[in-house]
């Protein structure tokens, strides 16, 4: 059986009270056998997790792959384990983007968080133009290859992928079930070509991509479809938690 994820990332969003107002409620929703991760600015994660419950995980937006340094405005992923944070999104198309993450630079954040023994979340994704060209399948599973595929069967089975297609990103604009699907099927069989079945039918494959509380229901239909990412509708309480419930 697969983990069903819903993840909620927050972005550079939210003041420290409406993080706060925002992370409690959240903290108060029950729902089993879905776990559920929370994705704040980096200042809120030592407090959720100070009060967090049981029920809930707060993890990192990004890292830094070096331990500690001379690196003024960077955090570690091992400074981050120290205070226990258990998950890290690595690759968000946002982190490439905006601040030109490469392949290469997120395979190196990848191994630093197994090194500590945090979750990455990997992200994966296309841009439209990749799409109109037709080139998606491969460019997303080159993301893949490039930043994961070195890694051992047990430390990649560590791994979660998120798949988020760039423009479906804050656009209101989201995957059809069958786009979600065709590709999630295959980084399944991508991962299962290279690591075997066992471990390709173990691993959670997120949707991310204008996710909300009306679309997640069918998206979390789709056989290889495992839960979202979920941004802008992660932070209203109501929406999130319908999201949720959609499992
Ligand atoms: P969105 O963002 O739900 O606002 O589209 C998703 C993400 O970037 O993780």
């Amino acid at each position: 059986m697969r983990k069903k994820i819903v993840a909620g990332n927050w972005k550079m969003n939210l003041n420290w009270d409406e993080a706060n107002a925002l992370f409690q409620e959240i903290a108060a929703i029950k729902k089993e056998g879905v776990e559920v991760l929370i994705f704040p600015s980096t200042p809120y994660i030592q407090p959720f997790i100070d009060t967090a419950n049981r029920t809930i995980s707060v993890g990192a937006q990004n890292a830094y792959a070096k331990d500690s340094g001379a690196y003024t405005g960077e955090t570690s992923f091992q400074q981050l384990k120290s205070i226990g944070v258990n998950h890290v999104i690595i690759g968000h198309s946002e982190r490439r983007a905006y601040f030109n993450e490469t392949n290469v630079q997120l395979r190196e954040k990848v191994d630093a968080a197994l090194m500590h023994s945090i979750t990455p979340v990997f992200c994966c994704g296309e841009s439209l133009d990749i799409r109109e060209a037709g080139n998606e399948k491969h460019f997303v599973t080159n993301q893949l290859k490039e930043s994961l595929f070195h890694l051992s069967a047990e430390d990649f089975s560590k791994c979660i992928i998120a798949y988020e297609p760039i423009w479906a990103i804050g656009t209101g604009k989201t995957a059809t079930n069958e786009q979600a699907e065709e590709m999630h099927q295959t980084i399944r069989s991508f991962i299962g070509d290279h690591y075997g079945e066992p471990i390709a039918n173990s691993t959670s494959i997120l949707y991310g991509g204008s996710c909300n509380e009306n679309n997640a229901k069918e998206l979390f239909s789709c056989y290889n479809v495992d839960g979202g990412l979920v941004g802008g509708a992660s932070l209203k309480a109501s929406s999130f938690k319908s999201i949720i419930d959609a499992f």
